[in-house]
């Protein structure tokens, strides 16, 4: 192997125990990131041009300091999709693919419903389900103007914005209608909470904390939620890995019933779904 990659092989050991992959692999990503094909084993460095070398250095530089190759590279997969992240908005996460499963339980491929998306940063969630269910239409909310235009922009690589609307609102304050489906995967983490760095310094804060003991958004929800829900609104709400029951106790101070809780991939409860109490009589 050449040994300028060589010597980053080894910079990178530590970081690639975090993102779980080799540090070749890494350097391979960041490689075909920048449309260069080739295996880093078999990469001569000199045969890169100067943008190219300019360019590597800089995400190799970067990866070093822990920034996740999804924002290096401002693209990262969801439900088998590539969405474009940023600084500006969470990477879409496996964890959150439990929403869709849940959601896609209540809503068949013939169904047209109502889709409200609280919190939407990428759009990841919303685009994915309005791509499962070609019928359906969505709101997408998002306090963050730049994450809105992030949303926007994978709405439009993925062919939806003629089902998608934008709004830019602090969580309900801004929305009207009545919803079959309202999703929302808000911040959940308590304030203070000691995150990995790769996490902390480069997703949003305002997409991660929620107050000291992490459910200030589900207070706000639940209490918004009502004027938005029709008889049989399923609302799905990720959460927190410690929050399987606290959740559900706020949701019923305020009239929702829990109905089905959905695990991810690891097993631990990640999906709630709701449904307003008198909904039902
Ligand atoms: C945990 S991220 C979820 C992003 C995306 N839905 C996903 O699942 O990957 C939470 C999102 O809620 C947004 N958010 C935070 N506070 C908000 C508020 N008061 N009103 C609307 N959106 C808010 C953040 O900007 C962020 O995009």
């Amino acid at each position: 192997m050449d040994d300028y990659f060589k010597s980053w092989i080894v910079k990178l050991e530590t970081v690639a125990k975090t993102e779980n992959a080799s540090p070749a692999r890494l350097i391979n990503w960041l490689l075909k990131g920048h449309g260069i094909e080739t295996d880093v084993r078999l990469l001569d460095a000199k045969t890169l041009t100067r943008n190219q070398q300019t360019q590597i250095e800089s995400g190799l530089v970067r990866l070093q300091a822990c920034e996740p190759i999804s924002k290096i590279l401002e693209a990262q997969e969801f439900y088998g999709r590539i969405f474009k992240t940023t600084h500006d908005t969470l990477d879409p996460r496996m964890d959150s693919e439990a929403l869709i499963e849940a959601t896609l339980s209540y809503f068949t491929k013939d169904d047209a419903p109502r889709l409200l998306d609280l919190g939407t940063g990428t759009g990841c969630l919303l685009i994915t389900l309005l791509l499962e269910l070609p019928h359906a239409v969505g709101i997408a909310v998002d306090i963050c103007p730049k994450a809105l235009s992030i949303a926007k922009e994978n709405a439009e690589h993925h062919g939806v914005t003629d089902r998608m609307q934008f709004c830019l609102s602090d969580w309900c304050s801004n929305v009207t209608g009545t919803f079959d489906g309202i999703i929302s995967n808000p911040p959940y983490i308590t304030d203070g909470y000691p995150l990995d760095p790769s996490v902390a310094l480069y997703d949003p804060a305002q997409a991660l904390f929620a107050g000291k003991d992490g459910l200030d958004a589900y207070r706000i929800l639940f209490n918004q939620l009502p004027p938005l829900c029709n008889p049989t609104t399923k609302i799905i709400f990720e959460i927190g890995f410690d929050q399987a029951k606290s959740v559900p106790a706020l949701g019923v101070e305020k009239g929702f019933h829990l109905v089905h809780s959905k695990p991810d991939a690891n097993g631990i409860s990640r999906a709630l779904i709701f449904e307003k109490l008198d909904s039902n009589v």
